[in-house]
């Protein structure tokens, strides 16, 4: 900002001296384009959801060079690297103390060769490397966080090679939640290297009103939790179930798109607590939400079912997709919640996710009205001809010109792609 008013200010002088009201549109123009080029995010990095690994549901504190080395090295021989996962990002805890030129220190005991070694090392395996930090005096975790300090972590970031940041929201008393993210997105800008920048606000401060200017994603909720539908109490506060998490998206659709995202939080998909079809339902309603997929387990030892899950590449698609439209519930009859999201080329996802935990009849007669307010998009099959495919049994199921009628298990999802004939 300091540079907008310098420049600002040669302007105005250069006017004088010039006389000429030619220049007068010359300052409206430097009015409106100014402020973007000096204040701004950078552009381009998440066109659609970002896909990725994070540290904390599973390992919590716990991390360390060898399990973050390790958990990229699984990435790829995994082939989750093939599916689309490309961050790798270390949350909480990697940070010990500041220097005493204010420098932020790594744990030496757990990340002996540095970050930067650590960063090459992730960059090495054709992926990218994250980092975490709070935007108050200390992180969640109690570690040094990055109040006071913005412009000093954001060029030590960019000399290590991050390429993303979740900043957190702990211990930032009196601090405006706007200002204090936009004031790290100013710093990642001026650092020079392009950080996706992950708001981990919680939603106290409806960041979707105005994260879009300010960051690449942004978190709707407070934490997620390892269960399908439960509320677990830390005392103060509470995290959350998936279903909880779920519900609490209502009204946001329309803050999400290319290169700004609801953030639901990150995936428990293989974390222990959720049944393989819930962990499927979990993994599906992130899809249907164009939610960012940021995997929370432990990657190097993952049962056949989570892999499945995490990998199913038609589910993927339906996240990745290049409109980036959120989807949206249709409707919800007994236990049974239907979701659709219009996709590119004309194609839907439509989603049927049974919340009880025994089986449901579900179904449809394509015939509906199906229509998007948001979108302007009309599912039409009156007129239009859709294939019906099963996403999860990788099947197809007719078109639409029958009817569907289909069982779905217990806290289960019928996940389906329709594309025109
Ligand atoms: C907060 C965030 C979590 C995690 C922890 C780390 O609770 O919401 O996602 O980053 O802090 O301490």
């Amino acid at each position: 900002m300091y540079f907008y008013w310098l420049i600002l200010s040669k302007i105005f002088k250069m006017v004088i001296r010039m006389k000429k009201f030619n220049s007068v549109f010359f300052i409206i123009i430097s009015f409106l384009i100014i402020p973007t080029i000096y204040a701004q995010k950078f552009e381009g990095l998440a066109k659609t959801p970002p896909m990725g690994w994070n540290s904390w549901n599973k390992f919590g504190c716990n991390v360390s060079e060898k399990l973050i080395m390790e958990t990229a090295d699984a990435m790829v021989l995994s082939g989750m690297k093939d599916a689309g996962y490309q961050y790798v990002v270390i949350d909480d805890c990697w940070q010990i103390a500041r220097d005493s030129l204010g420098f932020i220190v790594a744990d030496p005991q757990r990340f002996p060769s540095g970050i930067k070694a650590l960063a090459d090392y992730i960059h090495s395996k054709g992926l990218k490397f994250g980092i975490y930090s709070c935007a108050g005096n200390t992180t969640c975790a109690g570690r040094p966080a990055s109040r006071g300090h913005e412009y000093q972590d954001a060029l030590t970031y960019a000399k290590w090679g991050v390429d993303y940041l979740k900043y957190d929201w702990c211990d930032t008393d009196g601090l405006n939640a706007e200002a204090a993210y936009i004031t790290m997105r100013d710093a990642l800008y001026s650092a020079g290297r392009p950080i996706l920048f992950s708001m981990c606000e919680w939603g106290g401060n409806k960041p979707w009103e105005w994260g879009a200017e300010v960051g690449h994603m942004w978190r709707t909720t407070g934490d997620i939790y390892d269960c399908f539908d439960c509320e677990y109490s830390h005392g103060t506060w509470s995290s959350w179930g998936v279903m909880k998490i779920l519900d609490m998206q209502d009204g946001l659709r329309e803050y999400a798109g290319p290169g700004h995202w609801n953030d639901p939080d990150m995936l428990e998909v293989g974390n222990g607590g959720l049944t393989v079809n819930e962990g499927r339902a979990h993994f599906s309603m992130w899809c249907m939400l164009a939610a960012p997929l940021i995997a929370g387990n432990d990657l190097t030892s993952m049962s056949e079912e989570t892999l499945e899950i995490l990998t199913n590449t038609d589910a993927i698609a339906i996240n990745q997709d290049a409109l980036g439209i959120q989807g949206f519930k249709f409707a919800a009859k007994d236990s049974v919640e239907t979701w659709f999201k219009p996709l590119e080329n004309g194609d839907w996802a439509v989603c049927f996710l049974n919340r009880s935990s025994t089986p449901a009849k579900v179904g449809f007669d394509w015939k509906t009205k199906v229509y998007d307010d948001f979108s302007k998009r009309d599912l039409g099959a009156t007129k239009s001809v859709y294939q019906v495919f099963d996403v999860w049994k990788k099947k197809s199921l007719g078109d639409t010109n029958t009817s569907l009628n289909k069982e779905v298990p217990g806290h289960d999802v019928l996940m389906l792609r329709l594309s025109e004939k």
